[in-house]
C-alpha cells in the first residue's frame, strides 16, 4: 500500500502541497515522456528574475541502462541505495549570469522555484519526487561536460510510489518515519529578527 504521509498542517494548504513527501521506495514502473514533460513544463512557467530562467535539468530514465547507470553513479552510496529503485533520475543545476553576462544573484532561489513547481506538478499524475544534495558534483561536471557557469545544485529521483520494504535498511524504517516542520513563528518576523523588540 503506497504510504500517505499529509502535512499536520494547522492552516489550511492547497491539497497538492499537503500531500508532497519525499519517498524513497519507487515502484518498478516507466513513466511516460509525456508525463515527464509536464513536469518540465511545469518547471518552464516557474517566475524567475528577469525571466532569466537558469533551471537545468539532467534526466535519465531506466529503460536507457546505460544513461541510467551514468546518472547513477554520481550520486553518493548512501543515496544510490534508494535512487535506484526510481524509474527516472536526475540533476539540476543553475545557470549563474543573467542579462548577457551579469552574474545573478538569485539563480539558486529562481531554480528553486522551478523545482518547486516540477514537484508539485508531479503529484497531479501520482509522481513523487526526492531530492538528493549528496551528488558528485565533480563527477557530474566531468560526465555531463557541464559549462563552468552552470552550478549543479542537487540530485532528484522520481516515480510512482513503491513499498518501503523494497528499501535496505535504515531507509526502510526512514519511509514510515512522521515528517515534521519548525512553526511559522520560528521564520516569520515583523520589527527585528530579535523577538523581544
Ligand atoms: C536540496 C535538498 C537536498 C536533499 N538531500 C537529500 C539527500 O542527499 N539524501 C536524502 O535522503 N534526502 C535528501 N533530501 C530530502 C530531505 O531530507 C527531505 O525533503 C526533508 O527531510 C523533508 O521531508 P519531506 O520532503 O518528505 O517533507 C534533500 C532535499 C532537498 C530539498
Amino acid at each position: 500500500m503506497p504510504i500517505n504521509k499529509p502535512a499536520d498542517a494547522k492552516y489550511k494548504l492547497n491539497t497538492l502541497i499537503k500531500n508532497r513527501w519525499s519517498p524513497r521506495a519507487f515502484e518498478n514502473k516507466s513513466v511516460d515522456n509525456e508525463i515527464l514533460n509536464s513536469l518540465f513544463e511545469a518547471a518552464r512557467w516557474a517566475a524567475s528574475c528577469n525571466n532569466s530562467q537558469p533551471w537545468r535539468f539532467i534526466v535519465a530514465k531506466k529503460e536507457n541502462p546505460k544513461e541510467y547507470a551514468k546518472a547513477l553513479s554520481c550520486f553518493n552510496e548512501n543515496n544510490q541505495k534508494w535512487a535506484s529503485t526510481a524509474p527516472v533520475i536526475g540533476f539540476v543545476g543553475a545557470y549563474q549570469l543573467m542579462l548577457g553576462d551579469k552574474k545573478s544573484r538569485t539563480y539558486f532561489y529562481d531554480t528553486g522555484m522551478a523545482m518547486s513547481q516540477f514537484t508539485l506538478q508531479a503529484l497531479e499524475h501520482n509522481l513523487y519526487i526526492h531530492q538528493a544534495g549528496g551528488v558528485l558534483l565533480d563527477e557530474i561536471k566531468i560526465q555531463y561536460e557541464v559549462p563552468d557557469d552552470v552550478d549543479i545544485i542537487c540530485g532528484f529521483a522520481l516515480g510512482y510510489q513503491g513499498e518501503a520494504d523494497i528499501l535496505p535498511e535504515p531507509y526502510n524504517e526512514r519511509e514510515l518515519q512522521e515528517r515534521v516542520r519548525n512553526p511559522i513563528e520560528d521564520f516569520v518576523f515583523t520589527n527585528s529578527f530579535n523577538k523581544d523588540k
